[in-house]
Parts: C-alpha cells; structure tokens; sequence
C-alpha cells in the first residue's frame, strides 16, 4: 500500500480557475478521508458505497477453499505417465495482469459472479502453474517471434527472426538460405514419432508464431515474395513462410492448418470471391492450390476451405489433412467473426482435434489466440480482455475434448503487455472502468492502464488537464484508453507470463522457466525429440528385463540409457541431412 493513503491528505494542488476543478478538488479531499477511513478502520464503507456484509464470503468460506485446495492436490497427485497427446495454446500477449483483469471480466459479464474478483479462467483451474521468462538472446523484450523460436523451437535467438539458431541475423538472407542454421520444431519433433499435428490461429496462417512450427524465416513478415523483395531481397535464396510450407517437412507433414491470412496464399491475378480483392503473392503461386495438389502424394483425404460453413459441415471422418483460411488477414474481433462466416477459435480448435485424435499415435496441436495482442497493441482493454475469453472458452474446449491421463495441455504466453490494474476500488467495480477516488490532479483514473501506445492523449494540450475518463464510454469495445506516451503501436512487457499445465507431466512446468524450456519439457512429456526421454517412454514388453521400473529397481535405469542410445540413433540416421 502506497504510504500516501495512511497519511492526512496534503493541499490539493493551486486550482487556476473555476468552479469545476474547485469542486473536484474538495471532492478528492472528501474521498481521501474516505479511504484513509477504509483502510484504517477496516470496514467496508468506501464513498457512500457499502458493500453489504451480507453479501462477503465468510471466513469459513476461505477456510474451505484452502481445504478444497489442500484435498484436490492429495487426490490428483502429480501424473507421471506417457503423453499421447499435447495441445500448446499460446495468448499472445496475454500477460499475467491481463489475465487477473480477463478473470475478473468473464466474472462480471458471464459468469453471474456476485462481484467477479472471486471468478476463474478455465485455465485457471489447471493444477500446476509456472512463470514464463520471455527475453529474447539479443533484447530485452521479446516480440512473438524470437519467443516463437523460444516455445516452439526450444533455443532463445534474435528478435524478429523465426526457427533459426543465433547464427542468422535479422533479415539476413544469405544466413537463412543455409538449412545448417535452421532449428526444428515441437511439431516436426511429434511428427518424427508418428503423431499427427496440427496449428490453430486466429493471425493469418502463414504469420509468426503458427509458420515457426516449419518455417525458418529472417525476418517475420516475410510471408509472400513479395514481402521478401520488398526487403530487397531475393525469394529464391530466403523464400517466404509460404512456400516453406510446400518446402519444408514440417510443413508438408502438418495435418491440419487453420486460422486467416488468405490473401498471402494468393497471387495478386488471383481475385478472392468473398471480399472481390487481389492476392498478395507476385510469384503467381497459388500456396492454397499447391498444398492440395502435394497432399494428393499423401495418404488421406485432403480439404481447403474458406468459410465457417464449410469448416462446421465437414464429415471428419472422411477429412485427414485440413487447409482452412477464413480471411484476408487476420481473423476479426470474436464477436464480428459470425457475420463474416468466420468461425471461433473453440470452433477450430474442436475440429481440429476431432481430425488429429484419428492417429492411434496420438495428436501434437499448437494454438494460437492472436487477437489479444492486437487489442493491447491498440490500447483497447476491454477488447483484449474479451478475446482473452475466447481464448479461454477454446482451452476449455480442448480440456474437455481429451483425457487428462493422456493428454498434456499447457498454456502459456509469448509476452506481456504494459497494462496495469491497479487503484482501491470497492469489490465488484466494473474492471473497465475508473477509479472511486481520485487521482492528486482531481480526477479519477480507470482500474486499466497502459504505459504506452496509440490511444488518446493523457493530457489534454489545450487545457492541460489530463482526460476525463469518467466522460468516456469504457464499455464500448473499441474504446481506447488514454496514455501518457504516444507511441504508434503499444509497446510489448517483460514481466514473466504465465504456464498453465495439466495431464501428464504437467508438474514439470511449476517453478520460473526459460521460455526456451517449455518445448523441451512438452517433449519429454510426449516422448518425442531428440531431449531427454522420461522414464515410461519405452514400453516395458519391448525390453527383455523383468523389471525396468526404475522407481523400484534403479539399476536397471544403465539398461533404459542403452535403448533410448538406439532409439536416438536411429532417429538420428533417419532424419539426418533433412531440411
Ligand atoms: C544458398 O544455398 C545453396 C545451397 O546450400 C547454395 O548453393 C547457394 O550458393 C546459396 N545462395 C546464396 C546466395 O548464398
Ligand atoms: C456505450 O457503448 C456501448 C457499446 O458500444 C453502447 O451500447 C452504449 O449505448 C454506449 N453508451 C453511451 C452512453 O453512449
Ligand atoms: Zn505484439
């Protein structure tokens, strides 16, 4: 607690003129002995608003949550056991602080929660948690690329690059033309043991973080030719993520590719039906054609479609490799994507696993809630606090769709963002909006801040004055919030994210991990990559020893380290010399 509010108020400061800034003044004393009654007296009065005791939980209520608390870790216990599945989801940008505001937000508006604090995220009720570290090798603050190579490819490398080593410098060319310096991914890692896999976004499918799964690419938005001679570059030495779908393996094997982005599949003669616009490739390379055309290769049946209708009527059953683009771009808000047949991240996401989950081998999917970062960079809490929800509803989804002793589910973020919350407001104000007392100015302050970005001035130039949010409509979505640094787009944090993990393995994830970690331990829960193996990953009738348990005979841990030696080397002699 700020020491301020324990104190008597000092002067407000010299009013210049007016009645108004006067009355807001003597306001802001009045308040102030409000809260310093608060806060000493311990009552819930707070400016002529109380907060019935009634309506409070009781002490007995906390007493039993932590019962509750306490019973539900004796019961579950951490679960050591093969993962045949993993599903990653991502929130780009949803930092730590957005995820306290977005429980609070569902809390209110869905959930009927008498205040909304007490409400929880899906994601929430995952029984471990850890802390992600979101630096990138070469900046302080990580952009979602060099974090893709981060949580997906395993190693930290340079911003703005995208599955590959430190070796290739931002927008180097010539150092991404050589496949030496190119790194795999969590996908291509579950795909060399037989999984199938998949990758949901609600960007464009050929952007970062979603094209890191195959593409090795020095520049993160170079996903069309055109974008790399644009650079003045030559797509011939460092093609596109595009054309790394054809190209790579990774890309060739993935299954299922959903999210928008259909603009940069199609070359610009290629006129799209839906929105009677051009594409973006200048290569005349049909990416989406081209893909079906490579799947015939493949065994299975192969589909690309365009629309939420298509995606909703599709007989999975009969569909083994999907191409889904929904849009031009990136996906709309979540709640423009019904009038626009644009289907939600839930829909995807339930698709996707119903056609991954086929493979007796078991599934790889990797999520990607791209909306939440543009809402920040935007300055638009309540939209980034909405699709934040969404995101949460397809985690859910996922959650529900799967088994927790087979299925490791993590959810994680790429980075933060500069929102604060922060202000001592009664329980249950609404989050989007201000504060009950004023700031020393006289004026309130919302409960959300940003430190940075496009949103409107935080002082008046004119008068001087800073904004008054109280004459603003906060619970319009695109709302934006005042900020006291003008900055084009909002800059990204690097306060630690979130992980979120249940299923096997998943206690693994507590503690503070390198964001470069996260791949690694997936993997050593899904037995997959060239890592260190876990102790269940080799069935026990493949080994002529009696007991290879080696929580009951540790010797036997000696003949273990021997098959996974061979298990390695064959993978190794297989896939060596792939790009
Ligand atoms: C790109 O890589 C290929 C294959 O390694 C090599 O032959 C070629 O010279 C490289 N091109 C450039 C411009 O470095
Ligand atoms: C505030 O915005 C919401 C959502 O756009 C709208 O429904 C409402 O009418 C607005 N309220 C005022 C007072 O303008
Ligand atoms: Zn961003």
């Amino acid at each position: 607690m700020h020491p301020r509010w324990n104190q008597i108020p000092p002067s407000p400061p010299v009013s210049t003129s007016g009645d108004v800034e006067r009355s807001c003044s003597a306001k802001m004393q009045l308040f102030k002995v409000s809260i310093i009654f608060v806060l000493s007296a311990g009552t819930s009065v707070a400016i002529g608003k109380e907060v019935p005791s009634q309506w409070l939980e009781t002490p007995t209520h906390w007493r039993n949550l932590a019962k509750e608390a306490i019973l539900s870790k004796e019961r579950q216990g951490p679960l050591e056991a093969v993962a045949k599945n993993g599903i990653f989801f991502i929130g780009d940008g949803m930092g730590l602080t957005s995820v306290s505001a977005a429980r609070v937000f569902k809390g209110q508006r869905d959930d009927g929660a008498r205040f909304g604090e007490e409400s929880s995220l899906h994601m929430e009720t995952f029984p471990y948690s850890g802390l992600s570290k979101t630096y990138c090798l070469d900046t302080q603050v990580a952009d979602s690329s060099c974090s893709a190579t981060a949580y997906l490819c395993g190693i930290k490398a340079r911003f703005a690059t995208a599955g590959l080593t430190p070796g290739v410098l931002f927008a180097d060319c010539r150092g991404q033309n050589n496949t030496d310096l190119h790194v795999s991914s969590i996908v291509e890692w579950a795909q060399r043991e037989g999984k199938s896999t998949g990758v949901v976004t609600s960007g464009r499918v050929t952007a970062i973080p979603g094209a890191a799964n195959w593409a090795g690419i020095a520049r993160r938005s170079w996903e069309t030719d055109a974008d790399v001679a644009e650079w003045g570059m030559n797509p011939e030495v460092c093609p596109d993520t595009g054309i790394q779908l054809l190209r790579k393996e990774a890309g060739q094997r993935l299954n299922v590719l959903l999210g928008g982005g259909r603009h940069r599949l199609t070359p610009v003669e290629k006129i799209d039906q839906e929105t009677n616009s051009p594409g973006k490739r200048t290569d005349g390379r049909n990416i989406a054609e081209e893909w079906l055309v490579m799947k015939e290769g493949q065994t299975g049946t192969a589909r690309y479609i365009t629309g939420r209708d298509e995606l909703m009527g599709l007989n999975v059953l009969e569909v083994d490799h999907l191409l889904g683009s929904f849009a031009m771009s990136e996906l709309p808000w979540s709640d423009e994507l019904e009038r626009n047949n644009d289907p939600t991240m839930t829909e995807m996401v339930a698709v996707a696993i119903k056609i991954l989950n086929k493979n007796p081998n078991g599934f790889f999917l990797f999520v990607h809630g791209s909306k939440i970062d543009s809402a920040h960079h935007s300055n638009r809490p309540g939209r980034a606090l909405r699709e934040i929800v969404e995101f949460d509803k397809a985690v859910k989804t996922g959650d529900e769709m799967t088994d927790d002793q087979d299925t490791l589910i993590v959810v994680s973020a790429d980075h933060s963002h500069t929102m604060g919350y922060s202000g001592y407001n009664v329980r249950g104000n609404p989050i989007l909006r201000h504060s009950i007392i004023p700031a020393d100015d006289g004026f309130v302050f919302s409960t959300l801040n940003y430190a940075n970005g496009p949103g409107p001035a935080w002082t008046n130039p004119d008068t001087g004055l800073r904004h008054n949010v109280l004459l603003d409509n906060t619970t319009n979505p695109n709302y934006e919030l005042p900020v006291p640094v003008p900055l084009f787009s909002e800059a990204h944090s690097s306060e630690d994210v979130p992980i979120f993990a249940k299923g096997p393995y998943a206690h693994y994830f507590a503690g503070v991990q390198e964001q470069s970690s996260i791949p690694h331990l997936i993997a050593y829960a899904l037995c997959v990559g060239d890592g260190l193996k876990n102790r269940h990953c080799i069935p026990s009738d493949e080994t002529t020893t009696e007991n290879l348990d080696p929580t009951t005979t540790p010797s036997s841990a000696p003949a273990h380290g021997l098959v996974y030696y061979l298990v390695l080397l064959t993978i190794f002699t297989i896939f060596h010399g792939r790009g």
